[in-house]
């Protein structure tokens, strides 16, 4: 098999990658990565030696550069997107862009030979906020955030290639994933590094929204499934099962760094915030026979122990681009905020 993982340079699509050549040895991988604000080459240095991987530094959304890169690929992972919903409350045009025309490109390109798989790496976003039960994949879409709403555009672009011209395309929805190298945006590396560095833990709202907290690693066992066993058209849901308030999450993170309450701020909410998510995962239980095996205990501690042991790859980050972005996005709303968990 040679795959084309698009955003391998990321958070989830640097896991699989190694994952990948790690677990199947007669794959090859090319990664093909724009290396934006949240995509590092050094995620995947350790793999520079392995003469089954191949990086190219493109962009999704050119035409050349994908098809060039799907040369002599029989299945494409494309994990490239814009990614982070408060980014998207600030401006939608780059998720508009890569997360749905990026996909119409690729898909494009994909369909002008035969080959075997096209994996659409979506999010359970897309089925909105889900007060009660759990979101089946026959649910109607109900994005809410810009995010949510591109990555709906962009899955439903995928499903519309299979059912016109019969491209074999498949739609994973994972829930929140955390674990090694994701960009400290997000909640759970956002408050583990911020602990680490004694600044306030900036909790949106009340702190009961509710997410389902995915190791990247099951995640990534999920997918190396899905390729292998997947009929094209199908569409799975893939989640742990493991619901934990955003508080429960704080207090997870408090203790596995050993960091004193007070850090802990309450501040003014994210617009448009869903209250929960969370996923019926029995198609991808019966039908792929795949289950998450980490407990939220046991990924939060291997996930602050990887935040810990690799200092520098985060402080780099948080020297940069990053500071004006936390700035805008938290200096006023922590000015008004309230303490104590
Ligand atoms: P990430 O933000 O860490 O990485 C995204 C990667 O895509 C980066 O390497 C970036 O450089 C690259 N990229 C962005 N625009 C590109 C473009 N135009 N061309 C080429 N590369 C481009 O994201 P992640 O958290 O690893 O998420 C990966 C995928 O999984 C996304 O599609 C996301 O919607 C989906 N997903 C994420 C989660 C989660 O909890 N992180 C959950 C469910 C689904
Ligand atoms: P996030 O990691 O941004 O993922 P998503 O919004 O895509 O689910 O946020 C996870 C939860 O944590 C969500 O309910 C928003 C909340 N959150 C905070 O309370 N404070 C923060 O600083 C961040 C980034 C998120």
């Amino acid at each position: 098999m040679k795959l084309l993982v698009t955003g391998g340079a990321g958070f989830i699509g640097s896991n699989f990658t190694r994952l990948a050549l790690k677990t199947k040895s007669d794959w090859e991988v090319t990664v093909l990565d724009k290396l934006t604000y949240a995509g590092r080459r050094e995620n995947l240095e350790d793999l520079d030696d392995e003469p089954r991987f191949e990086f190219i530094h493109g962009d999704i959304c050119d035409e050349k550069a994908a098809l060039c890169a799907m040369e002599g690929c029989d299945t494409v992972v494309n994990f490239a997107a814009e990614t982070h919903v408060d980014r998207s409350i600030d401006d939608s045009s780059s998720f508009v862009r890569t997360d749905i025309e990026g996909v119409r490109v690729l898909l494009e390109a994909f369909r002008r030979e035969d080959r075997h798989l096209f994996l659409q790496i979506s999010t359970d976003e897309v089925y909105g906020s889900v007060e009660k039960g759990r979101s089946n994949e026959t649910d109607q879409l109900a994005p809410r955030s810009p995010y949510a709403a591109s990555k709906a555009g962009g899955e439903l672009l995928a499903m519309s290639y299979w059912i016109t011209y019969g491209v074999p395309v498949t739609v994973t929805r994972a829930s929140n994933n955390y674990g090694p190298f994701q960009y400290p945006e997000k909640l759970i590396p956002l408050f583990i590094t911020n602990a680490m560095n004694g600044e306030p833990l900036p909790v949106y709202g009340d702190g009961l929204n509710k997410r389902d907290w995915l190791f990247v690693e099951d995640h990534c066992n999920a997918l190396l499934k899905v390729i292998e066993k997947s009929e094209p058209g199908r569409i799975y849901n893939i989640g742990a099962g493991q619901e934990y308030t955003n508080r429960e999450v704080t207090s997870s993170i408090l203790e596995v760094t050993g960091t004193d309450r007070e850090l802990v701020r309450y501040i003014e909410d994210r617009p448009g915030h869903d209250r929960r998510y969370a996923l019926n995962v029995d198609l991808i239980e019966n039908e792929i026979g795949w289950k998450a095996e980490t407990g939220f205990d046991e990924g939060i501690r291997k996930t602050a122990d990887w935040y810990i042991e690799n200092r520098a790859w985060w402080q780099s980050i948080k020297s940069g681009e990053f500071r004006e972005y936390y700035r805008s996005m938290y200096a006023d709303r922590l000015k008004n905020s309230r303490g104590s968990i």
